[in-house]
């Protein structure tokens, strides 16, 4: 296999370790060499709070995590040389204090995973009951058998709650017992035995989050009485101010003889329960926690608010929150669930993605979704554009209201992008690349700010979902001003060359690839920001028939002149689309085509990924692609091009195409199916499924990569169900693996549920739950397939049948080095630096 190809098919994890289950990842033994991986995968989270897969002990760990989304300290960026309008405000989640941690004593001796003589181990995450749990039989040094389970449960319908179970009984004789429950004020990884975190000293990855070397949570309150068996300590981020507050409840249940204590510092909450156990005598401890944040409200308020929470948790007890975190998963799953029948090994990891992207979306609410949801630290916390075009088409059609929020919450940095544009010298609204507060913080602007296309990525979530929900009430109160300013971004960034011929043209942008930067004409940003002028100057004529009241408000808050509109739609219809007669494709830019290619069947392995191994203006020499670009051009605006265009375009883009991000799998594999390279989409669409569970990209220690988690949803149903939105027309022309029996998908459509079945020879639609759209206007599922409109009314199942599953091509598409340019130059292929 050479590098860029996609990986082959073989199961990728090692099932002694990790066996099949549909509904659960299971761990049969602990491993010390990939610790930070299972951290992750076994983190359990709400898109508000998120604690990694640390062991409860709390010593043996390569990154002790607990994250909340959106709490961050901020840093002045100091740039090596300074330029105007350079990012100036770095912003960093922060690892929080860790409620997690529960030590276990017997016979004085501490339980320590990674020495334990361990005679039972299972660890699993059960994706149906959102609960991670552990049990083990240890035999402690003096050869006493102790079994001890936990749970740990980050609640899905209070999401400031965690709630966890600590069972031990002794099995052989008694022995004396001691349980420590802890908050920790870690500083930033470093462990209370003064370990740096293994995470801190692998040098530097762009990919991983910034450190503090200073003090970030300064500490404002800490109480704790053992009686009540309740703990509390709250913070303030020294620079951004953000304030915390955490506590912690204890419930001690035990027939044996015990007493409690309790210690508070700035740093550290315990209580200690020591125990004269005797066998079959069990012991339980539940702990439930609470986090609140804020941008400013004192700790002491959060504090308060904590208690609230605790006292309701607790009144309603431990039976009722595992309850509702099953009853609110049911509905996710009814909603949500992706069925491969016959293929466990894919179900498995299909629902270990999609409950990522629940656990890192579901409850944000007033936060974006991070890079890396609340499992890690990876890229600090920030939210990019991978919420809009890979997680926001997942919730659209399953779990809208999820999607409104998003959208609501990028909404809430209108004014900051307002701002951002002035200082960019533009007109409208600039988003940032990068971002927690709203401020642009990515410090190289050529792979970062460069990327206006974030504009039209959130003109285009946005539309979709309006598209699939019908909600007009958030188009006439946020969604309008969104489009309106990023119209005017764009007509303001681009301009006219050649009155007459009148082209519109977008010069010095970066697109998707980051490996080609500030070029003129990228393909992918012409063609979204086309798509996100029209969709403005629609939305507007649309609000000026229908709503008249709503139209003057827009009017008249906005500024906005009827000559706007026009410009707009004449920028849109002029818009350069470079292409290349000669060859038949649409060059990535202007200058595209004139580079060499890079060999990259002769670059040794351990010189990937690219970025990490050359320097960027190596790279940017060269025709060499970090992720999809025009090929997501392709997808996502697949009405604009022909059948032959996308097949040319695939065969010329993906040889050259490094998959080096995580977010380009999901796409080649979405584009592979539909031009017909039906194994080459599989293996891509198997290289997304277990990037994280297989750490194909060697960094899942440092948390989810959510955007894939949710580009695998819509290469499931893009790519092999075929499913496609444009402009509000659902169509499905799919694409069924050779290997797989059927596929199962649903989509909420206009608040009614459809169930899509895919088969080899027919397609079944039904009507699975019905409902109305966001007005309350109930409107029948229709459905073009293959060019026919089907609709799906209540009742019995609509059978299509088929007539196969698209074009067919073997193999994978030729390399492009030897391929002659339209003056004749050939292409020719170069490994810098041999
Ligand atoms: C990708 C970006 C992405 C970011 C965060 C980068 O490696 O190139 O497209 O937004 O990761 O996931």
């Amino acid at each position: 296999m050479t590098s860029h190809e996609a990986p082959q098919i073989h199961d990728f994890l090692d099932r002694g370790r990790f066996p099949l289950d549909d509904w659960r990842l299971v761990e049969t033994y602990p491993r010390h060499e990939d610790l930070g991986v299972t951290e992750t995968l076994f983190a359990v989270g709400n898109g508000y709070l998120g604690m990694r897969g640390n062991v409860v002990e709390g010593r043996d760990s390569h990154t002790h995590g607990t994250f909340i989304n959106g709490f961050h300290e901020t840093w002045p960026i100091q740039h090596a040389e300074e330029a105007f309008g350079f990012a100036r405000v770095g912003q960093t989640i922060v690892n929080v204090p860790d409620a997690k941690i529960i030590r276990l004593y017997v016979d004085d001796e501490p339980l320590l995973l990674s020495i334990a003589d361990l005679l039972e181990y299972e660890r699993f995450l059960d994706f149906r009951s959102g609960v991670l749990q552990r049990d083990i039989l240890w035999r402690t040094p003096s050869g006493k058998r102790v079994r001890v389970s936990t749970q740990r449960m980050v609640s899905f319908t209070q999401r400031h709650l965690a709630v966890m179970t600590f069972d031990v009984e002794l099995l052989d004789e008694s022995a004396p017992i001691a349980i420590s429950s802890q908050v920790l004020n870690r500083q930033d990884g470093e462990d209370e035995y003064h370990v740096r975190s293994k995470a801190m000293g692998e040098g530097h990855d762009p990919r991983k989050s910034d450190t503090f070397s200073r003090r970030v949570l300064e500490p404002k309150y800490s109480w704790g009485s053992a009686a009540d068996g309740r703990v509390v300590l709250g913070y303030r981020c020294v620079d951004s101010g953000m304030t915390l507050g955490v506590a912690a409840d204890h419930l001690f249940e035990t027939d044996n003889e015990w007493d409690q204590s309790v210690q508070v510092d700035d740093d550290l909450a315990k209580i200690t329960y020591r125990v004269n156990a005797q066998p079959g005598k069990p012991i339980r401890l539940v702990k439930y926690v609470a986090y609140h944040t804020s941008r400013g409200v004192p700790p002491r308020e959060l504090v308060d608010r904590c208690r609230r929470t605790l006292d309701r948790a607790k009144s309603e007890g431990l039976q009722r929150q595992f309850e509702a975190q099953r009853a609110w998963l049911d509905d996710f799953w009814a909603r949500s669930d992706v069925e491969i029948s016959g293929q466990p090994a894919v179900q498995q990891a299909v629902r270990w993605n999609l409950f990522q992207v629940a656990q890192a979306a579901a409850r944000a609410e007033g936060q974006g979704i991070p890079a890396k949801g609340v499992t890690g630290s990876g890229y600090s916390g920030h939210y990019f554009w991978d919420t809009e075009i890979y997680v926001l088409p997942f919730l659209t059609y399953t779990s809208p209201q999820w999607a409104r929020n998003a959208l609501r919450f990028r909404y809430s940095l209108l004014d900051a992008a307002r701002r951002r544009a002035r200082e960019m010298s533009q007109r409208g609204a600039l988003f940032p690349w990068r971002t927690i507060n709203g401020e642009e913080a990515s410090a190289y602007y050529a792979a970062g700010t460069a990327q206006y296309h974030i504009d039209a990525d959130v003109a285009y979530a946005l539309t979709q979902y309006l598209g699939a929900t019908g909600d007009t009430d958030f188009l006439n109160r946020a969604g309008i001003d969104v489009l309106v300013e990023t119209a005017r971004m764009w007509v303001d960034l681009g301009f006219w060359r050649d009155e007459e011929e009148g082209t519109f043209h977008i010069h010095s942008v970066t697109g998707p690839d980051e490996y080609t930067t500030v070029v003129n004409d990228n393909l992918f940003t012409n063609v979204m920001a086309r798509f996100n002028l029209q969709a403005a100057a629609r939305a507007v004529r649309e609000l000026a028939e229908r709503d008249g009241d709503s139209y003057t408000r827009l009017v008249t808050r906005l500024k906005l002149d009827e000559t706007e509109v026009e410009d707009w739609e004449r920028a849109a219809r002029d818009m350069a689309i470079p292409f290349d007669e000669h060859m038949g494709i649409h060059p990535q830019d202007q200058h595209f085509l004139e580079r060499e290619v890079w060999d990259l069947d002769h670059t040794p392995l351990d010189q990937r990924p690219l970025l990490l191994n050359f320097h960027p203006l190596v790279i940017y020499r060269f025709q060499v692609i970090k992720q999809a670009d025009v090929v997501l051009a392709l997808y996502l605006q697949g009405d604009h091009f022909t059948a032959e265009q996308k097949r040319a375009n695939f065969e010329y883009y993906d040889p050259i195409t490094t998959g080096d991000s995580t977010l380009s799998g999901v796409v080649q594999s979405i584009i592979a199916a539909e031009v017909g390279y039906h194994d080459l989409a599989l293996r891509y669409f198997l290289g997304a499924l277990f990037v994280d569970l297989a750490d194909r990209h060697r960094n899942a220690s440092d948390g989810v990569h959510v955007a894939s988690t949710g580009g695998v949803w819509s290469a499931l149903v893009g790519g092999f169900g075929g499913f496609r939105d444009h402009n509000g027309v659902f169509t499905l022309d799919p694409r069924l693996p050779d290997g797989w029996e059927q596929l199962v998908f649903r989509l909420t459509l206009r608040g009614q549920r459809v169930r899509v079945t895919v088969r080899h020879d027919e397609l079944e639609l039904f009507l699975e739950e019905e409902g109305a759209d966001a007005d309350g206007v109930v409107v029948t599922p229709t459905i073009v397939v293959r060019g026919k409109e089907i609709e799906v009314p209540s009742g019995d199942p609509v059978i299509v049948p088929l007539d196969g599953q698209g074009p067919r091509l073997e193999g994978n598409p030729p390399p492009v080095a030897g391929r002659r340019r339209a003056d004749g130059t050939v292409i020719s292929a170069i490994v810098p630096g041999h």
